[in-house]
């Protein structure tokens, strides 16, 4: 990792801390590592983004269609899915200090000469570990359910309802947004590798011979959202997976990767997972989940195509992609250029001074119309104006909104100040609705 990316990332981590963003998970207990806490502004950003993604590929789309279920999932569903036996990394444990490692994550020089990175003591053999966490359910406890390691087997265990209850044809998707828990061997890079995380993705439905076309369209769809979300493209680039990296269940599969500050790592993937989830499900459940086509009057199994985002991955990718140092005044001043659409505060209305009630009156006035219209609006009066700025530079509010004495006397609207430029601009009262309409969308 270069020094400077490093300490990029450094800078962001602090900056999550230091504005409410994120916190470590637990942390006033010591914290649980692979576990983050969001704060006010982090919780709201996420939400956006889950929103934005929500109108991308449900709202917007013709024949995606929503659902949501449960995290506690029943033994059998991940037997009959090769999970309990396939969803596992690589690990090797060092003899002497016992620390565990992912064989793949290894330096090369410690694999080939089976040295561990720690105290130099001599590596075990490789085991593959399972990643889902067992959970005991009921009062005797003899109930063996897992926290989901992976969303998508809700969507498979919901195609017969869906068929059943909406008789959509094919091609139709099932989509959801929910966390998902694997045990990962060691979590690392703030929210990049973590035990608990949310995912955003969809089951696409298609005839087997069609699955091509739509793996093409959906690729493409993914680079529509990267740009729209607010992800540096020319960050972000595609790999094509080989056989022995894929997941068990994929016979093709592309890595969306982006450079991360840390280096350039995985960021969404989409997969072809053939018939494989509805053929396992139906044998293990025992229940028929083919499809009719009632044209050709035709029975099968529809194969899948699946385009899977991590929230946490595409926050930090939006954090990185957003991150911005430059020289103002003469200061340098950092802000965070969210496209407003992301942005957890739209807008920031502030009184030119604290202890003139009528410039406060009025500032309220102001703050509570915005407020009504826009929701994401925030009322500051704490500090210098430019200690204002800064810290909304810092939260990546795209306008802030001062009340002076101008916009008392003589009527001359409020000062809109732009956060990617700095520059500042009057606008009149009545216009100003329309201003911030039109800017934010
Ligand atoms: N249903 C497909 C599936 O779960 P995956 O590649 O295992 O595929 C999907 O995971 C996405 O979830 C990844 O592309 C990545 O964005 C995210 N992801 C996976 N493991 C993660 C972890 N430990 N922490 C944070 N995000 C993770």
């Amino acid at each position: 990792m270069q020094e400077k990316d490093q300490s990029v990332m450094e800078k962001i981590v602090s900056l999550c801390k230091r504005r409410g963003f994120i916190f470590p998970g637990s942390d006033i207990y010591g914290g649980l590592a692979g576990t983050w806490d969001y704060g006010p502004y982090g919780a709201q950003l996420s939400h956006n983004i889950k929103e934005l993604w929500w109108k991308h590929f449900v709202s917007e789309q013709e024949n995606i269609f929503g659902i949501s279920t449960p995290t506690l999932v029943p033994e059998a569903v991940w037997k009959a899915s090769g999970h309990l036996s396939g969803f596992t990394d690589p690990m090797i444990e060092c003899k002497k200090c016992h620390h565990r490692f992912r064989t793949d994550h290894l330096p090369e020089e410690n694999k080939t000469k089976k040295k561990c990175p720690d105290c130099g003591g001599e590596l075990g053999e490789e085991k593959a570990f399972n990643l889902m966490f067992p959970v005991n359910i009921g009062s005797s406890g003899d109930t063996t359910a897992y926290l989901r390691g992976e969303i998508a087997p809700g969507m498979f265990l919901n195609f017969k309802n869906v068929l059943d209850t909406l008789h959509p044809d094919l091609p139709f998707g099932l989509a959801q947004i929910g966390k998902a828990y694997r045990n990962e061997i060691a979590p690392r890079d703030f929210l990049f590798r973590v035990r608990e995380f949310d995912l955003m993705e969809f089951e696409y439905f298609v005839r087997e011979e069609t699955w091509e076309k739509y793996f093409e369209m959906w690729r493409l769809e993914m680079w529509k959202w990267v740009e729209r979300v607010g992800i540096q493209k020319d960050m972000t680039h595609e790999l094509e997976v080989s056989v022995e990296d894929r997941a068990f269940y994929s016979k093709r599969t592309i890595d969306f990767e982006f450079d991360f500050p840390f280096g350039k790592k995985e960021l969404y993937g989409l997969a072809y997972r053939t018939d494989h989830d509805l053929k396992s499900h139906s044998v293990g459940s025992g229940v028929d989940l083919t499809y009719f086509d009632e044209e050709t009057k035709e029975r099968f199994t529809p194969h899948v195509v699946e385009p899977s985002f991590g929230h946490g991955r595409t926050l930090l990718a939006v954090l990185v992609s957003a991150y911005r140092e430059d020289v103002m005044g003469d200061e340098t001043r950092v802000y965070l250029a969210f496209k407003p659409s992301i942005a957890p505060v739209k807008v920031a209305v502030f009184p030119l001074l604290k202890n003139k009630p009528e410039l406060v009156e009025k500032a309220r006035g102001v703050y509570a119309l915005l407020k009504k219209e826009f929701g994401a609006v925030v009322f500051d009066d704490n500090g210098n104006i430019g200690k204002r700025y800064r810290r909304q530079d810092e939260i990546g509010t795209p306008f802030c909104i001062t009340i002076d004495f101008d916009t008392l006397e003589k009527g001359t609207g409020v000062t809109v100040r732009n956060r990617d430029t700095g520059e500042q601009e009057r606008v009149e009262e009545s216009e100003l609705h329309i201003y911030l309409k039109e800017k934010l969308s």
